[in-house]
């Protein structure tokens, strides 16, 4: 489980992020919304660790991430997988070796098994036999792809992806979404999808959570999302409509 508890931090004394708290039971998926600069990506850097909070605490499997020695850090990253915005691949490596990279240094399944997992994995984001390519062969999209492979590889219990679909054909997105929904149903993953496509994370999120300009403006299930009142909660969900483009 992951809690986070009035969260607060400042960039040149201005709150980014205020006061955020959220609970994501084990085994859900929390999509998290809202406008360009509004603070998903930090939060999600904050609960994994990245950077700390000017104030509040996150929880992780019951632990104070912030209170954690080196050691226990470093143990509880590998039961983490991520998905950043611009993770890049390695560029001397190929497709194959990206992928298979965190299942060697984890150092627990043989060289054949290996190749097994990363050849399924292929397969199931839909890029099956490229796994000689160098990522500068690669369009932004496949490469897309692959660092998706790579983040759930090592299958984590816990994986936070930030828009994993961002400049992805809809047909392609909709693969990954359904394999985002895939993992956490076999593999009961705890995670947090941060995502600009409503429409591609309202059937694989269990509840959604809305920030603008730092603030928590919702936090519920979807039926509750689909009856709040709040405006742009509103818009978000429902898209604009040809009206309102219009005017
Ligand atoms: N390292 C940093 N230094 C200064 N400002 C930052 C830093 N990281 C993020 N911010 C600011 O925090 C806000 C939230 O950023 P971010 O979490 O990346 O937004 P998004 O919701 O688009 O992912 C933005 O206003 C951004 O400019
Ligand atoms: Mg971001």
């Amino acid at each position: 489980m992951i809690k986070v508890e009035n969260v607060t931090k400042y960039y040149e004394g201005r709150p980014v992020l205020d006061n955020i708290s959220l609970e994501v039971e084990e085994g859900t998926n929390l999509g998290l919304i809202g406008p360009g600069g509004c603070g998903k990506t930090l939060l999600v850097k904050i609960i994994c660790g990245l950077v700390k909070p000017d104030r509040g605490r996150v929880f992780i499997e019951g632990k104070n991430i912030n209170e954690l020695g080196e050691r226990e850090l470093a143990a509880l990253r590998f039961r983490i997988g991520m998905l950043f915005q611009n993770y890049a691949l390695f560029d001397f490596m190929n497709v194959q070796d990206n992928i298979a990279f965190p299942l060697r240094q984890e150092g627990v399944l043989s060289e054949q098994e290996i190749e097994v997992r990363v050849k399924d994995m292929l397969a199931s984001i839909g890029l099956p036999g490229i796994g000689h390519q160098y990522g500068r062969e690669l369009s932004g999209g496949m490469k897309k792809r692959v660092s998706f492979a790579r983040a759930v590889i090592r299958q984590p219990p816990i994986v936070f992806y930030d828009d994993p679909t961002a400049g992805l054909d809809p047909v392609t997105s909709s693969k990954i979404f359904l394999l985002l929904k895939d993992i956490r149903d076999s593999l009961g993953t705890t995670s947090v999808t941060i995502t600009h496509d409503i429409e591609g994370v309202k059937d694989i999120c269990d509840n959604f959570m809305m920030l603008e300009r730092g603030k928590m403006i919702f936090f519920g299930s979807r039926k509750e999302i689909e009856a709040t009142d709040v405006k742009l909660v509103r818009q978000f969900w429902d898209g604009f409509s040809d009206d309102e483009l219009n005017v």
